[in-house]
């Protein structure tokens, strides 16, 4: 097993919550309430979906007469956009604040339930006069901004299902992935701020339209404001479609299965191009919600930042979804937290009252190098509750984040979990004991798992595969198009058993807390995002003077990992230092900034195994001098 990380275990060093803290957490025994969720999962969840509005209850709360196809309460009429939107405006919630943002410039915007619900009613109705309907998918590639979010929920509010495409992403993984999910309807905007410079998402989605001119209608948000190319007859203005008489305040919601898709997201996996995961309404809205609330302890009062893109997972579940179902008051924020100083984070706490902050491990170290005077500068005493997610946190960044940050007085919940689960799988409560660097106990109605080859439980602290026993509703139900790389990629592995496997792996300690070392296929985690040794690959491919290329992840101080790749020339190619930087750039133009590998390395050869297949694991234990373990199959 490849490990990725090597985290110290910390078995002395546990955060007991106060007596205090235990008695304000909404859930106060954990262990009472995992046991009672798994001796009845299906109740539990019952219970829990109760919590919700339903156009019409459910038959059956899990139908799993098809594995690995599961359903969630099948029969079960419903729309996410009820929940997050709808229901809140009949109650004194519509005069609440649902998103509060603040723009890289400093431009302020903030939007009352009512009002968030009448701009999604207006969107909703520009995308049904554009022929929108239910099932159709749209594309959404944008920066954070409000807008983001009115476009998702606008297209989960007429039955359609969303894709969002990071906007970090470049032209050809965006034309991939409106290619797979066909998408005729592009939303996008002239350009984002990051760093105080303009990224041009308007120039690369017409690029990606002219790789896959699948696309009819693009709207562009007008933001950045700088000169763009507008297609007469496909390209139109959102402020333009806003202005007609067809976007009125109010617009009816599409009455949905439990089961009807809600939303395609697209992520790495082992081989081949990025997998389009699919979520569904019913279970979804169910999984999201309860997490949410009780990982972190949701109070009528909290200000939450979620400070992930809205283009990944956490976006979708803890930026859109969930809050909104809860009636949360949100904060969005579009930039770098550097940006123009590194204390702007801590600016936005103090300025906005934050009181939990969600964050990943790789912006913490990323901020823990400024040193601690810049926070030290600021007022944080809104914050209660912390949060972390995307990769394993280094116990040091995890004591400077508690320490600096959280004052020693507020919880660290490491919530662990994928874009596959929806949702939080392992995770803490404030009410729970901590240990820095470990995800702590599965969420209840969660049954997680250790296992060997043969699907049986390893000692504790013994590595081994994470695996998830038991269907739960979050869960993807599908790959877009692609049913038997669900099967394939997820399920074949531990096929007997029925177990989901994660492609993690972890190991448990005595205590049974789980620590998560790191992934055991080809997909590298940089700075928190989940790429595909492929994708990368495929990039250097394509440039015309490379024949082959393997990638590795190389463990780094600030980013988690960065990639390193090695190259075999065409013939008539020698490596250089300028060939380095063009295909650096190449990759920046192929498949976006986060996916350039920090090293390009010309070789004339590449471990592969006899049957073909890159060993990566060689070359990576080659590139941090360990010893490359058993290479039997190693071709000569
Ligand atoms: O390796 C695990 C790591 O991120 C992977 C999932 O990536 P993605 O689908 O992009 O979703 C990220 C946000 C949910 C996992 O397989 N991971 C995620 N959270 C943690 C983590 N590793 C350790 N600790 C975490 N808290």
């Amino acid at each position: 097993m490849d490990r990725q990380e090597e985290i110290l275990p910390t078995e002395h060093e546990v955060y007991h919550p106060s007596a205090e803290a235990i008695s304000e957490a909404v859930i106060k025994d954990y262990d009472a309430l995992y046991a009672r969720s798994v001796a009845d999962p299906e109740g539990f969840w019952a219970t829990e979906a109760k919590e919700l509005e339903w156009y019409e209850p459910w038959d059956q709360v899990l139908d799993d007469s098809n594995p690995p196809f599961f359903k969630w309460f099948t029969g079960a009429k419903t729309n996410i956009v009820h929940n997050a939107l709808d229901r809140h405006v009949k109650t004194w919630r519509r005069n609440k604040l649902a998103l509060i943002w603040e723009g890289e410039p400093g431009d302020r915007r903030s939007y009352s339930y009512y009002r968030l619900w009448q701009e999604t009613c207006r969107f909703a109705n520009v995308l049904r006069s554009m022929g929108v309907q239910k099932g159709d998918r749209v594309t959404i590639y944008m920066g954070r901004v409000p807008e983001l979010a009115i476009a998702m929920l606008a297209c989960a509010k007429v039955g359609a299902v969303h894709s969002v495409v990071y906007g970090g992403f470049s032209e050809q993984a965006l034309a991939d992935r409106i290619d797979d999910a066909q998408s005729r309807v592009l939303i996008t905007q002239d350009g984002a701020w990051l760093r105080g410079k303009i990224v041009e998402l308007k120039k690369t989605a017409d690029e990606a339209i002219r790789r896959s001119p699948v696309v009819e209608h693009v709207i562009v948000l007008k933001r950045t404001e700088q000169e763009i190319y507008m297609e007469p007859g496909r390209d139109y203005w959102l402020h333009d479609l806003l202005a007609l008489p067809i976007a009125a305040p109010t617009c009816s919601t599409e009455v949905m299965d439990a089961e009807d898709p809600l939303f395609i997201l697209y992520t790495s996996g082992t081989t081949g191009t990025p997998k389009g995961l699919l979520h569904t309404h019913g279970g979804y809205q169910v999984f999201t919600s309860t997490t949410l609330k009780w990982v972190f302890d949701f109070k009528e009062a909290d200000r939450w930042w979620c400070a992930a893109d809205p283009g990944w997972i956490t976006g979708h579940s803890y930026i859109v979804y969930a809050p909104l179902i809860l009636g949360a008051t949100s904060f969005m924020y579009e930039g770098a937290p550097t940006h123009p100083y590194p204390n702007r984070w801590w600016k936005l706490v103090e300025s906005y009252g934050i009181t939990i902050l969600y964050t990943a491990p790789t912006a913490i170290r990323g901020l823990m190098r400024f040193g601690d005077a810049w926070p030290n500068r600021h007022d944080l005493s809104s914050l209660r509750l912390l949060g972390s997610v995307g990769e394993p946190i280094n116990p040091e960044a995890w004591r400077w984040y508690h320490r600096v940050i959280g004052k020693d007085k507020c919880p660290i919940m490491d919530t662990w979990w994928q874009t596959e689960t929806g949702g939080f799988m392992i995770t803490p409560m404030p009410s729970v004991p901590l240990k820095p660097g470990s995800a702590t106990r599965p969420f209840p109605g969660i049954e997680a798992e250790i296992v060997n080859e043969e699907a049986e439980p390893v000692k504790a602290n013994e590595d081994g595969y994470l695996v998830v026993k038991k269907p739960w509703p979050g869960m993807a139900r599908t790959v877009y198009g692609d049913p038997d790389r669900f099967v394939s990629q997820y399920w074949e592995r531990f096929q007997k058993q029925g177990y989901y496997l994660t492609g993690d792996s972890a190991r448990k300690d005595e205590d049974g807390y789980f620590w998560i070392i790191g992934r055991i296929d080809d997909v590298i985690k940089v700075s928190g995002y989940r790429l595909g040794t492929a994708e990368i690959e495929s990039a250097l491919v394509s440039h015309k003077a490379v024949a082959e290329s393997a990638c590795i992840g190389i463990p780094d101080e600030l980013r988690g990992n960065v990639i390193w790749a090695y190259c075999i020339l065409r013939s008539g190619y020698e490596g250089s230092d300028r060939l380095v930087a063009q295909l650096k750039d190449h990759v920046r133009h192929e498949t976006g900034p986060i996916t350039v590998p920090a090293k390009i390395e010309f070789v004339d050869k590449l471990p592969k195994t006899r049957s073909g297949k890159i060993m990566r694991r060689v070359l990576k234990a080659q590139a941090l001098g360990q010893d490359v373990g058993d290479i039997s199959t190693l071709e000569a």
